[in-house]
C-alpha cells in the first residue's frame, strides 16, 4: 500500500445499504476444476434469487479474465493476484448490498481463506465442486484438457498446475451425481437455514 493513504469512513454503511434492498449480504465462493460446474451452478442460483427479487451479482473466471484481469495469465503468482483482486472486487459489491456469486477455479486453500477474511463470520460461503476430475476432463467443454494433455497449454489446473481440495467447505457439490435443479436447491436451503434469505 502507499504511504500516506487514510481511510474515510463513509456517512451510510454497509447495513443501511443492504437494508434499503431489504436483504443480507454475502459472497458465495464457487470453487473447484475447470468443467465442474461451478458457472453453470452459479448462473442457476443467480436466476432463482433474481426471479425471487433478490439483487444479486455474478462474476466468473473467464469473463473477468476480459477485462479487470486481462493482464493476467495462469502462473501460480497471476491466478493469487486474480483471486485478490476479485476478492476485494466481491467485497465491494457485498459492501453496497449484493449477494454476490463468484466462479473462479481459485486453486490456493490460501487464497481462498484470504477472501474468507476479508468478510464478516457467516457471509463467506465456500461452495466446493466436487465433480470427479475424470467427469471435468470428459466434459472438456471448452476443449481446453485435450490442449493441456497434448502440451499446448501449460499450467492447466489438474494436469500440470495443483488444485488445492477445500477441507471445510460449506457446501459440497458433485454434478457428476446431481442435476442442476438438486444444486440449486441446496444452495437455496444453506441460504434460508443461515437466514440469509426467506
Ligand atoms: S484461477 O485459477 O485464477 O481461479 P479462473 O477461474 O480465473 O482461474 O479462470 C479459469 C478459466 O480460464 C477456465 O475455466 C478456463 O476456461 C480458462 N483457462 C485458460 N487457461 C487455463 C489454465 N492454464 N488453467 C486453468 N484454466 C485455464
Amino acid at each position: 500500500m502507499a504511504d500516506n493513504i487514510v481511510w474515510h469512513n463513509h456517512k451510510i454503511i454497509r447495513a443501511e445499504r443492504a437494508s434499503t434492498k431489504n436483504q443480507k449480504p454475502c459472497l458465495l465462493w464457487f470453487t473447484g476444476l475447470s468443467g465442474s460446474g461451478k458457472s453453470t451452478i452459479a448462473n442457476a442460483l443467480d436466476v432463482t434469487l433474481h426471479s425471487r427479487g433478490y439483487h444479486t451479482f455474478l462474476l466468473d473466471g473467464d469473463n473477468v479474465r476480459h477485462g479487470l484481469c486481462k493482464d493476467l495469465g495462469f502462473s501460480d503468482e497471476d491466478r493469487v493476484e486474480n483471486i485478490r483482486r476479485i476478492g476485494e472486487v466481491s467485497k465491494l459489491f457485498a459492501d453496497a448490498g449484493l449477494i454476490v456469486l463468484s466462479a473462479f477455479i481459485s486453486p490456493f486453500t490460501s487464497d481462498r481463506r484470504m477472501v474468507r477474511n476479508l468478510f464478516p463470520a457467516g457471509e463467506f460461503i465456500e461452495v466446493f465442486m466436487d465433480t470427479p476430475m475424470e467427469t471435468c476432463e470428459g466434459r472438456d467443454p471448452k476443449g481446453l484438457y485435450q490442449k493441456a494433455r497434448s502440451g499446448e497449454i501449460k499450467h492447466f489446473t489438474g494436469i500440470d498446475s495443483p488444485y488445492e481440495v477445500p477441507e471445510q467447505p460449506e457446501i459440497r457439490l458433485d454434478t457428476s451425481i446431481m442435476s442442476v435443479d438438486q444444486c440449486t436447491d441446496r444452495l437455496i436451503s444453506f441460504l434460508a437455514e443461515r437466514g440469509l434469505i426467506s
